[in-house]
């Protein structure tokens, strides 16, 4: 019988994935992912009673900005470009509960107050929490030397309406309670405040980048929150909570923080019609521009990178302390941001 040539050994066509790698144009013709400016949510540290902006050690090139400048802050953050911030608060109102989040005049209110009176348009997203405004700097109320959920709960719906009343467009709850999703959902609908979203910290894990964050807001944590915080080697936990989130009617799903949990992220995309959030969290930004200010990294294209990293693995939305510094750069090199030479 005579012998067929094998295909395998006839000389092939080149496979030459570099064909569409040429040009600047036609890389960007091909690009499968982008970040805008309009994906990023700013978020930002407000503090009562100081008077001028205080620089925060562990997260370099940010401050944490005095309440009495915080209209002039919103001002600045529009004309760049930025439509949303997430603002943290830095209390001196502090007890065991937490209560100044729920008072009508406390620094919670007061901050939401101030960015819609400053720029009506500028959509408010609050961190939802108590660790800010706790003397333990628990997320919750304790009792034998742990978080109540259910007490806990019942706090951050008063804390929720609150914050509505004042004028939050969207509400982002990070405390880890079991079934507070659903509380908040209910609490929001039944005081009239159905069109206030949920962006739900769905997947928190308990997490060492958090640490330049709780300098900044001065949280006098002892002990850990490895209790209600997700253990950072599961996974499937991480889904399972997203998945009850969605069940009770958050809006949106966030992944915190970003760059170890990418797989999460990923896997959470095949799993939700919902959008998906990702949060560059304090330790990531610090360990990018500690390096950038030492000289040992590019700081915009090592941002950039990290910002579609999230976009690939599937987040429609970022919160990055970047964001600011993303609109210096979109608005001088526009280009930078879309089309990498
Ligand atoms: C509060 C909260 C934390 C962060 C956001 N909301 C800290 C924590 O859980 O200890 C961390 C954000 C960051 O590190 O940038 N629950």
């Amino acid at each position: 019988m005579e012998c067929q040539p094998n295909e395998i050994t006839q000389p092939g066509v080149t496979k030459r994935l570099r064909r569409l790698r040429t040009t600047p144009m036609i890389r960007a013709l091909v690009r499968e992912n982008d970040v805008q400016l309009s994906d990023l949510i700013y978020p930002i540290f407000v503090e009562e009673t100081i008077t001028s902006p205080v620089p925060i050690p562990g997260l370099p090139g940010l401050s944490r900005i005095p309440e009495n400048l915080l209209a002039d802050e919103i001002h600045a953050l529009n004309a760049l470009g930025i439509c949303y911030v997430m603002p943290f608060g830095i209390s001196h109102n502090k007890d065991d509960t937490g209560s100044d989040t729920w008072q009508r005049d406390g620094l919670l209110s007061r901050m939401i107050r101030t960015i819609k009176s400053a720029c009506p348009h500028m959509m408010v997203i609050p961190d939802i929490c108590f660790c800010e405004y706790t003397t333990h700097g628990h997320c919750g109320i304790m009792a034998d030397q742990d978080v109540d959920n259910d007490q806990t709960v019942a706090h951050l719906v008063k804390q929720c309406v609150n914050a509505a009343q004042a004028g939050a467009d969207m509400l982002a709850p990070s405390s880890m309670m079991d079934g507070q999703v659903e509380a908040i959902r209910k609490g929001l609908d039944s005081a009239g405040f159905e069109y206030v979203a949920i962006l739900a910290h769905s997947a928190k894990l308990a997490s060492a980048f958090y640490g330049p964050f709780r300098q900044a807001v001065e949280c006098e944590l002892k002990g850990d929150r490895r209790t209600y915080q997700l253990d950072y080697a599961n996974a499937r936990q991480a889904l399972s909570e997203a998945m009850l989130d969605e069940q009770e009617g958050a809006d949106i799903l966030m992944v915190k923080p970003g760059t170890p949990y990418l797989d999460i992220l990923t896997q959470l995309r095949g799993q939700t019609l919902l959008p998906l959030a990702a949060y560059q969290v304090s330790g990531e930004y610090a360990a990018i521009k500690c390096a950038a200010n030492m000289g040992i990294l590019d700081e915009q294209e090592a941002v950039l990178e990290t910002l579609i990293g999230f976009k690939r693995a599937g987040a429609d939305l970022i919160v990055t302390y970047f964001a600011k510094q993303f609109a210096i750069w979109n608005q001088t090199t526009p280009s930078t941001m879309t089309t990498t030479e």
